[in-house]
């Protein structure tokens, strides 16, 4: 069965070595607007997308720092460039946030779930416009630290950070995702 949308979910893959131009402003409406079409539950639309481009992104590298620094003290300054470096794997990064609410019928993890299904739908929409992207987490996206340095709120979860930019290297494609392991009917 062939179908163009299936094809692109199919061949969509993460990249690495990110060089050159991020998305223009146009571009990344474009993509964030398709995203923003995720399933959610309740309509709350609880993602929020942060975009990260030249030198604002040692305001990210920053937190790769601090949230170091806590972990050890004693890390000399000497070694900051290396974590504000973190922050430059890619023209652009984009940070992706749920601000989620107090919902009678939908709990947090709900909300997250829908900005996850978002960030899913960004890298899709990226694949489509010839971009690479990987979206990253670690332990910095799960640091308060990380949230203060932001200023993000207490009911907002950072759910990850696309990095984002041309390819430098052909597209990997997976022949065989496991999926005879993985479906059953019931
Ligand atoms: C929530 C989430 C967090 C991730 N965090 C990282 C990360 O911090 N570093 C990393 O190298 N890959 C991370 N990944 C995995 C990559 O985004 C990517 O999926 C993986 O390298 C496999 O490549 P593929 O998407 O082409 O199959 C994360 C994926 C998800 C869904």
């Amino acid at each position: 069965m062939s179908n163009e949308i299936i094809n692109a979910m199919r061949l969509r893959s993460s990249q690495n070595q990110l060089t050159g131009q991020g998305p223009s402003k146009d571009e990344w409406y474009s993509v964030l607007n398709a995203a923003s079409r995720a399933a959610d539950h309740g309509g709350i639309k609880p993602w929020r997308f942060r975009i990260y481009e030249g030198e604002v992104r040692a305001q990210l590298g920053e937190c790769y720092w601090a949230l170091a620094k806590s972990e050890v003290p004693e890390l000399p300054e000497s070694k900051k460039d290396s974590f504000i470096k973190k922050a430059f794997r890619a023209p652009s990064v984009l940070l992706v946030y749920a601000s989620t609410e107090d919902h009678p019928k939908v709990p947090k993890m709900e909300q997250i779930m829908a900005v996850s299904a978002a960030c899913q739908q960004v890298l899709l929409g990226l694949d489509s416009l010839d971009y690479g992207a990987i979206w990253r987490s670690g332990p910095v996206a799960h640091s308060d630290i990380t949230k203060s340095q932001l200023g993000l709120q207490d009911n907002d979860q950072i759910i990850g950070f696309i990095y984002v930019g041309q390819c430098e290297q052909a597209k990997h494609y997976i022949e065989d995702t496991g999926l005879d392991s993985r479906i059953s009917w019931a």
